[in-house]
């Protein structure tokens, strides 16, 4: 997506935020560094940024953490949300396309998030209308915000991201978070990746071959073995939904499970992040650990959606 002209004239921005791959590295650092400003700003000022601004929600999906941290970021920043949550309540019900959706949504709205079960409905939404989208999640392919928000966390735990050795643990084939993230560390510098996945839920070949040469990816299907030489483990959920044959997935759904005894194993000072929502990934015993770095994670989508926001305020396609 090509940089949108920002309406004070002296920011450029993305016009929209689909893929993380539109992303370069100081897009990214703009992100960071506009969240930590988000963080520090007082509720007064916070307030002005979306003054008589409308966002519409769009959730064809189920979500508890984008959309919750979305809305309380539009609200904060004085904005008004519309949307649903379920789309079972729209006239997608009766039969309404995408397209037509969009195109009413956006002489209402002045930001659209969508999250879409169709993998490339964000791009589509956004080729279509003339007001900035934000791909809240589309199918198994991308989750850009949720990405943004990883960054940001890790530099705020480890100061930078560059250098770092990172684990992806689970199910690398349909989780959205994991390919985003891939992606996005293919932009740092001396970024080192384990893909720690069983057979039928390796990354996808086509991922690899575009982050090839540009980050060092190292594939297994072993977990503990690693444990000692890296600084993040990102388990994430197996996602069930996505499966076309559940017996394929009762075979792998307790594939990686981590447990505090477990930790002992770890790298001093290695952290556990997850996307959230978890299922068997994660004992709740690591919960109170000096690992557990997933609800920390969960908090900082509030700065992060807050600052994509403000980035995208007045961005013109
Ligand atoms: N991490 C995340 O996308 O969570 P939700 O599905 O609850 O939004």
């Amino acid at each position: 997506m090509k940089p949108g002209k920002h309406a004070n004239g002296k920011q450029k921005f993305l016009s929209d935020v689909v893929s993380i791959s539109d992303f370069s590295r100081p897009d990214i650092e703009l992100v960071l560094k506009e969240a930590e400003r988000m963080e520090k700003l007082s509720r007064e000022k916070k307030a002005q940024i979306l003054k008589n601004i409308v966002v519409a929600l769009l959730f064809f999906e189920p979500s508890t953490r984008t959309r919750l941290s979305f809305e309380t970021a539009i609200q904060n920043l004085g904005g008004r949300v519309i949307g649903f949550a379920d789309a079972s309540v729209s006239s997608t019900k009766k039969g309404e396309t995408l397209s037509d959706t969009i195109r009413i949504v956006e002489s209402y709205a002045d930001i659209i998030v969508m999250r879409h079960y169709i993998e490339g409905a964000a791009r589509r939404a956004a080729e279509i209308s003339k007001k900035p989208v934000i791909n809240a999640g589309d199918g198994a392919n991308q989750h850009p915000t949720q990405t943004l928000l990883d960054l940001y966390t890790i530099k705020k735990e480890f100061g930078k991201i560059d250098g770092l050795k990172i684990a992806m643990a689970g199910d690398l084939k349909y989780g959205r978070t994991v390919h985003s993230l891939l992606y996005a560390l293919s932009k740092f510098n001396n970024v080192e990746v384990f893909l720690i996945a069983p057979e039928s839920l390796r990354m996808p070949r086509h991922i690899i071959e575009d982050v090839k040469g540009k980050v060092k990816v190292f594939e297994t299907q072993e977990m503990e073995k690693y444990l000692d030489r890296i600084d993040i483990l990102y388990s994430t959920r197996i996602q069930k939904e996505r499966f076309p044959d559940e017996i394929e997935y009762e075979k792998v759904k307790n594939v990686y499970v981590i447990t505090k005894k477990m930790l002992e194993k770890a790298k001093k000072g290695m952290k556990v992040m997850h996307a959230l929502p978890r299922v068997n990934e994660i004992t709740t015993e690591v919960d109170e650990t000096p690992n557990a770095l997933y609800f920390q994670q969960a908090a900082n989508g509030l700065p992060t959606r807050e600052a994509l926001l403000a980035l995208l305020m007045g961005v013109k396609k």
